[in-house]
């Protein structure tokens, strides 16, 4: 039992540090892959979440190149925290850029180094797509965000139907080695499957991108 459990440890830590690796390898380009997409969809989707945060502690997980730190609230003290230091050192550029303070930090979502009931809300978008261990990272915003505190996730997720699904599955391999995103997450079974409490989801682009809201209680 040890040995099995020490090797999905070991296997945890080879999968992050894959996933750290390829980020760091994206970070020059990433804005620019995404720079279509952002501009007719993404911003959008962001300004309507960050809408909705409230004043107080928020966290960020996978804050990538920064992309949602124009929407950050200015009444609210924000951490972001991502695996990729690639990533990291062009959202730090952004936070001065805009002027907005930010504690940044390298940490893996799968094992956040925050107290528990630490934060009031914590947001992620497009990030458990990528994070080898999704259950457990998204366990773990349940552990740090307060009892009452909201998490909010932006996802793309598998679509569950015939055609489209086989052709996620398939296509899946391929898109994790240029993007690092998994194309077939089932992320709101996921939600659950962690222990939140799902009180909302909507969907933004008919079932691909969804706009979860969850508690931690
Ligand atoms: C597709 S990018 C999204 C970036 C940003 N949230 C956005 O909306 O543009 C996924 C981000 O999640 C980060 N990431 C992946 N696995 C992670 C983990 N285990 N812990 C922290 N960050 C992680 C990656 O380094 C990358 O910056």
């Amino acid at each position: 039992m040890e040995n099995i459990t020490q090797s999905s440890q070991v296997d945890d830590i080879r999968l992050a540090e894959i996933t750290r690796k390829r980020y760091n390898r994206i970070a020059p380009l990433y804005d620019l892959m995404e720079w279509f997409v952002e501009k007719a969809t993404f911003s959008s989707w962001r300004k309507l979440l960050w809408s909705r945060i409230k004043a107080g502690n928020v966290l960020e997980v996978g804050v990538g190149t920064g992309k949602n730190i124009p929407y950050y609230p200015s009444d609210a003290s924000l951490t972001a925290v991502d695996l990729s230091e690639g990533m990291l050192a062009f959202a730090q550029r952004r936070a001065e850029d805009l002027a907005k303070p930010v504690k940044f930090q390298r940490m893996d979502a799968q094992a956040l180094t925050f107290p528990d009931n630490f934060f009031d809300s914590a947001v992620a978008t497009f990030v458990f797509c990528s994070v080898p261990q999704p259950v457990v990272g998204l366990g773990e915003l349940k552990r740090v965000v307060k009892p009452g505190g909201d998490i909010w996730l932006l996802e793309h997720v598998r679509v569950n139907k015939p055609v489209i699904s086989f052709l996620m599955d398939l296509l899946n391999p391929l898109v994790v080695r240029i993007m690092g995103a998994n194309i077939n997450r089932q992320t709101v079974q996921n939600v659950e499957a962690a222990g939140l409490r799902i009180l909302e989801v909507e969907n933004l682009k008919g079932k691909l991108v969804r706009l979860i809201h969850a508690s931690p209680d």
